[in-house]
């Protein structure tokens, strides 16, 4: 069979700290999807790649006294870094693009300049808010509370010479593409996209920067940078040899599939295909817009410093039970929780028991019934091994249905229900009491085995894409040729040969100790946060002024603490009642009972502001808020009381 070329691809992640085990998931899934179409017989491009440029990764380099090549540099090439990770794990890509690779910095010049010449990019000012953490320009509808839609972030005012691609005049073709097509999946996402980006009208976009240098420059206007999702997103194309020489794929290979993570949908779906149209080129053939996992149901983030390292799960559970583990436990469209009991628990259940005992019984049974070898004179019995066999029969076409929808996890829904199968057939058959009468049963003993030889044998080559590593032993017990392991293969019954050999070895998985592991990973966690110190974040600055007068308002004023106590029944209130200065005493209640005790407090000299309307606590009325300075120290909020110097007298005004 004639097949096109298939091309799939990552998102090139931001090389600002090491990758998490959500980038993991995502280049994971993207792996077993390109595996499974090389599997099929399609020659498979499969792209991932860095995307380096942007004010923040100057920023982060500032920060770690680099500049911000080395910088990147660390993180993508050194021992340890992305490449490093992504051959831990097993991922197949052919090609690894940085966005900083020379041909592409060409091509991104070539691109900015064909979109000015064909009129799509032109000079204005650009007014509005940006968020520096996710490079992005928001409208004001755009805002969420007055807060980056995607991060949450604070955003602020920029104003700034810089050129503007017209996205609007793409708005009507994009809502169709969204609206009409398959373009955009799961169909969940399409909604969203069109009722929050597409109503309330497409504005054209800001695509160059001025106030920072870290891109690449517009080289017919070399102050200004051009916008790194313009630099970033024409990567998909850059890497095929779009406007350059280094490779020559384009024709052959674009367009392809682009997985990405649901928040940058936005910048896919609306953007990108824009973007192709500008330059004239296919849009993609598909994006397709995974979920996240998430930990302890809150968003996992390396600011934050609750991410979970794919290289220490890899060393201790074994790659391919990590791959697998990702990418059963979670439906692929949607989000998941993230936990290593889970992780632990689908090892144990799934690979241990169901798949690991499959074979290990099977080939133990050959070994002892039959010293390895099957006799090829075998008994079928079709009312008791009908079921498996059909079920196995059909499995192939199962299982394509739901890689073809981009749902890995259905697909390995379908291999274990077969894999379950076959051990109730072990039990239903029991080869241990046929083999009482070797005699009278050793055909229809035989049968039994091949049946069971056969069954793995096809769910073997169906999960190779998940678990390659391990698929190849498992074809070496089993006896698998490689005739055996094709796409072919697993859509006929009766493969192996009767007078198969099997040769037992190794457990494929062995089964996890849960409780000694959870000890040793939240160890190691926290000998991981040690080395690399506390990371304590303060909330960004308001970039929103306050006029003198509104902020003169504002009586702060210094109390002194006359009493402290617990709330009764609350686990947070402090009942404080401080001498403002007035002679009457004030009562004032504050949520700090996790950071203080009352007798130390006692005596204190804070601050409070006392002209806050009075506010019901508990029952209790609360004459006001006491200031304090609050961080988090890894992801742990930190509240200090503000205290001054005890020669400040009560009532003192603060201004
Ligand atoms: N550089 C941009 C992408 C440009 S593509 C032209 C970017 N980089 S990123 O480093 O933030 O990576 C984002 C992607 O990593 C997500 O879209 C998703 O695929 C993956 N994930 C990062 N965290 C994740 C989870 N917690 N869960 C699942 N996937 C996550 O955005």
């Amino acid at each position: 069979m004639n097949k096109t070329p298939y091309y799939i691809t990552t998102p090139i992640y931001y090389p600002s700290a090491k990758l998490h085990i959500g980038h993991a998931y995502c280049t994971v899934a993207t792996d077993v999807l390109a595996r499974y179409k090389r599997l099929q017989g399609y020659e498979v491009m499969f792209l991932t790649g860095t995307d380096e440029h942007g004010q923040k990764i100057e920023k982060k380099a500032q920060e770690a006294g680099m500049t911000p090549q080395e910088f990147v540099d660390s993180i993508v090439e050194a021992p340890g870094g992305v490449k490093d990770l992504w051959k831990l794990m097993n991922i197949s890509n052919t090609r690894f693009i940085r966005t900083t690779d020379d041909y592409h910095v060409k091509s991104i010049q070539k691109i900015f300049r064909k979109m000015y010449d064909n009129g799509d990019i032109y000079k204005g000012t650009y007014e509005g808010k940006y968020c520096t953490d996710c490079e992005a320009f928001w409208t004001e509808t755009q805002l969420k509370d007055g807060k980056c839609p995607d991060c949450g972030r604070d955003v602020h005012d920029a104003q700034e010479e810089a050129y503007f691609f017209r996205l609007s005049k793409y708005a009507d073709k994009i809502r169709e593409l969204l609206t009409t097509t398959d373009f955009l999946e799961p169909k969940s996402r399409v909604n969203e996209m069109v009722k929050n980006f597409i109503d309330p009208g497409l504005e054209d976009l800001c695509v160059s920067r001025t106030s920072f240098t870290w891109g690449v420059p517009v080289d017919f206007d070399p102050k200004h940078v051009t916008y790194v999702w313009l630099d970033a997103l024409f990567n998909y194309v850059t890497a095929l040899g779009y406007q350059n020489d280094k490779y020559d794929d384009f024709d052959a290979f674009w367009p392809g599939v682009n997985i990405v993570g649901k928040e940058i949908v936005r910048f896919h779906a609306i953007i990108w295909p824009a973007f192709c149209m500008s330059v004239g080129i296919p849009i993609p053939q598909k994006v397709f817009g995974h979920g996240w996992l998430l930990l302890d149901g809150g968003k996992m983030s390396k600011s934050k410093g609750n991410v979970v390292d794919p290289y220490l799960l890899s060393e201790k559970f074994g790659v391919d039970a990590l791959r697998f583990f990702l990418m059963r436990s979670f439906p692929f469209g949607s989000d998941g929780n993230f936990s290593n009991e889970l992780l632990i628990n689908t090892i144990n259940v799934d690979l241990a028991n169901d798949l690991g005992n499959l074979v290990s019984r099977t080939t133990a049974m050959a070994e002892k019934y039959f010293g390895g070898t099957l006799p090829a004179e075998q008994a079928a019995d079709p009312a008791l091994d009908g079921e498996l066999t059909a079920m196995a029969a059909e499995l192939q076409g199962k299982y394509a249905d739901a890689m073809e929808r981009f749902a890995p996890h259905k697909a390995l829904d379908e291999v274990f229900a077969v894999i379950q199968r076959a051990n109730k057939y072990i039990d239903e058959t029991a080869p241990w009491t046929l083999a009482k009468d070797m005699d009278a049963n050793a055909g229809r003993l035989a049968r039994v085995l091949y049946n069971l030889l056969e069954a793995t044998r096809i769910c073997g080559i169906l999960l190779t894409p998940f678990m390659p590593e391990t698929m190849e032993k498992l074809f070496a017990q089993i006896g698998a040729d490689a005739g055996a392991q094709s796409w072919d293969a697993a859509g006929q019954w009766g493969v192996l040969p009767a007078a198969v050999t099997v040769h037992r070895g190794d457990a494929l998985f062995p089964r996890v100790d849960a409780d000694a592991a959870i000890a040793e990973l939240e160890e190691a966690a926290k000998a991981a946060k040690a080395g690399n110190g506390p990371v304590i974040e303060t909330e960004p600055l308001t970039e929103e002024a306050v006029d003198f007068d509104t902020f003169c308002k504002s009586d702060f004023r210094a109390v002194k603490v006359l009493s402290c106590e617990r709330v009764k029944k609350s686990e947070k209130l402090l009942k404080f009642t401080l001498d403002d200065g007035t002679g009457t005493p004030r009562q004032i209640l504050s949520g700090i009972a996790k950071w203080y005790a009352p007798e130390d407090l006692m005596g204190k000299t804070l601050v409070a502001i006392v002209n806050l309307p009075p506010r019901k606590m508990m029952g209790q009325e609360s004459q006001g808020m006491l200031i304090s300075a609050v961080h988090t120290v890894d992801g742990e909020e930190t509240l200090n009381l503000l205290m001054v110097d005890d020669k400040i007298p009560a009532g003192a005004k603060m201004c």
